[in-house]
């Protein structure tokens, strides 16, 4: 949802903010643009679509050379796709750039009460607001400097945001102001670089100050002063990045989400890694040791989140009520936030996301949390928004996802889950011995995985005997019905085909009537307690001349006279199951995109992290 990238240094920075950009364009890519200050003036550059954009428009209004400049990479909220609206946004007295990825909630009456001083507005954004207001608050005259004008105008807003701020009247200066969106200073040799995450500066530094809600730094090349938008001095927490380069490149593989696809087995492993203990039939996880004694009296499970992380969330409440015998519910963070939920004494809410920092997650956590519950995260991304405001956490540590679809984090989520549930459960009816055999099952899981990317080819050679038609059903039972859901989220988040998925049984309740010839109809028909029935479901579909693709238990010869076409996955007790039935619907999704032509990383009007309500 929008990336930033800054730079104050002792060396020409185009390249370099250009560079960091184009690794954070997965965040937002319908605009970019670049102010640099050159010779005491302020240079700006805009493009609508990609960072490829506007280098080639630099490239042909003579590059900038400055050594102090500012980027972003846009995903619109307020306003079209448009080069006026498109950051940076400058003020109209003072030579004030400014980025800004979050949303400014009370911009409207920040607006009029600019308009009434006099200010012109040229975009329709929340962003031209506040730099408006940085320059109208902004009078070196009466000590108000950039610093103070930033803290000042900040502390009139409302809403959520990362920024970066530059002013001609001060070339070397660099001010940057955190609250609700993510923001890093990495600190060089002699530079500075800002950036929305890690993967613009690693490659450059891996020391960095992770800034608090309400943080403001002040940042020139001599050093930096960090405080809160009150003025108030604050101690810089300087922390070592851990990701490293080759984490985030694409390493021989076409597309991040290809790679991630491939990368499970490893991804898991590294999740996995440490925290089940077979012989003792135990799982370590140390994020959930300081609330061991409350997690055993616990009553009630709320699991929240949005996406793809909702369907592993799913997957977390049919495990959780399966093996821990806890009463659990998923819920749509977005849902849950604002429908007055009763928190009980002993509930416990799990916040599920890779990056940490979707909105309506944190929102929902956060009303949670007024409401007294105890707050899990399930989290990805290390130090974002929601594993901070959590009370204990696991991490996935699937490591960095940088395709919009989400592949990897879904598997690690339902790991993770997988884990906390066998922790629960632990604690209350289940033996040791119960839990080992689910132990080894789960370690079994990354070769498992390596044997179904064998098959790659065959998938996408089934996925090119559909991939022109528009209609898709994904259905599935059990713990495979969320499955069912990820396969069609998958398939139209990036092929733009319509799917729909549903609980098998609820096909017949309506969606049938959808069923004509041809129609593809991906069944999860692995082998498990419902098996019989989701063979009665493929019937219907077929005698209504729709196509099914099964998704089969190897060894299971009778599906194919059901199905048209069979994908295998090898045997694993029910309740890991997705962790494997969700790998050929990632490949077909995946297949049909590239053969559609699709930009599979960047689908069309989507961004990786969703940081607005
Ligand atoms: O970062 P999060 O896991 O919280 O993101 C939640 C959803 O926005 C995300 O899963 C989204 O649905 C993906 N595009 C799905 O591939």
């Amino acid at each position: 949802m929008c990336g930033i990238v800054a730079y104050v240094g002792n060396k020409p920075c185009q390249s370099l903010l250009l560079e960091g950009l184009k690794r954070l364009e997965y965040r937002g890519y319908d605009s970019a643009g670049i102010a640099v200050i050159q010779d005491g003036k302020l240079n700006i550059c805009k493009s609508v679509g990609r960072v490829a954009n506007l280098e080639d428009k630099l490239e042909s209004i003579g590059n900038f050379s400055g050594k102090i400049g500012l980027c972003h990479t846009r995903w619109a909220t307020h306003g079209g796709v448009t080069d006026a609206n498109a950051h940076p946004h400058v003020d109209d007295r003072n030579g004030i750039a400014i980025i800004h990825n979050g949303i400014i909630e009370n911009y409207a009456a920040l607006k009029t009460y600019l308009e009434e001083k006099g200010h012109v507005f040229r975009s329709q954004t929340d962003t031209e607001v506040l730099a408006m207001l940085i320059g109208e608050l902004y009078c070196p005259a009466e000590g108000i400097d950039l610093e103070k004008a930033v803290q000042a105008a900040l502390r009139e807003v409302t809403g959520a945001y990362a920024i970066a701020v530059i002013c001609e009247h001060e070339p070397d200066t660099l001010v940057v102001a955190r609250k609700g969106s993510p923001l890093i200073v990495g600190i060089g040799a002699d530079e500075y670089i800002v950036a929305s995450d890690a993967a613009a500066i690693v490659a450059h530094t891996t020391r960095a100050i992770t800034l608090d809600d309400y943080n403001v730094v002040k940042i020139t090349t001599a050093g930096f002063r960090t405080s809160t938008i009150h003025d108030v001095p604050v101690t810089p927490r300087i922390e070592q990045l851990e990701l490293e380069l080759q984490e985030i490149e694409l390493g021989g593989f076409s597309h991040f989400m290809q790679k991630e696809i491939h990368e499970q087995p490893k991804a898991l492993r590294n999740c996995l890694r440490g925290r089940t203990d077979v012989r003792d039939g135990r799982v370590i996880l140390g994020g959930l040791g300081d609330h061991a004694k409350e997690l055993t009296k616990l009553r009630h499970v709320v699991l929240t989140a949005q996406g793809t992380a909702l369907h592993a969330a799913m997957i977390g409440e049919y495990m959780i009520e399966d093996l821990a015998k806890i009463p659990a519910i998923a819920e749509y963070a977005s849902e849950f936030r604002y429908r007055n939920p009763i928190i009980e004494d002993g509930t416990v809410v799990i916040a599920v996301s890779q990056s940490g920092e979707t909105a309506d997650t944190l929102a929902a956590l956060i009303e949670a949390k007024e409401r007294g519950a105890l707050s899990l995260g399930v989290i990805n991304s290390v130090g974002s928004s929601i594993s901070r405001l959590t009370d204990a956490g696991v991490y996935l540590r699937v490591g960095p996802e940088i395709g919009v679809a989400s592949t990897k984090a879904f598997t690690g989520q339902v790991a993770v889950l997988t884990l906390i549930t066998l922790f629960l459960a632990r604690r209350r009816y289940m033996s040791a011995d119960t839990c080992a055999e689910y132990l080894k099952a789960l370690e079994t899981v990354p070769d498992k995985i390596d044997q179904i990317l064998t098959q790659n080819d065959r998938i996408r050679r089934v996925t090119e005997k559909y991939v022109d038609r528009e209609n898709w059903l994904f259905l599935g039972r059990g713990y495979n019905y969320p499955t069912a859901l990820e396969g069609a989220l998958k398939l139209k988040e990036i092929s733009y085909i319509h799917a729909e998925g549903m609980p098998a049984a609820e096909m017949k309740h309506g969606p049938i009537a959808l069923i004509n010839e041809g129609m593809p109809a991906v069944f999860l028909a692995n082998r498990g307690r419902q098996y019989e029935k989701v063979m009665s479901n493929i019937q219907e579909v077929r005698a209504r001349g729709g196509h099914v693709i099964a998704v089969a238990t190897e060894g299971d010869e009778e599906i194919k006279r059901y199905a048209h076409d069979v994908l295998y996955v090898p045997d694993i007790p029910e309740p890991l199951s997705p962790m494997l039935t969700v790998v050929p619907l990632q490949l077909m999704a995946y297949h049909a995109a590239v053969l559609r032509g699709h930009d599979v990383d960047k689908p069309r009007n989507l961004a990786k992290s969703v940081t607005v309500e």
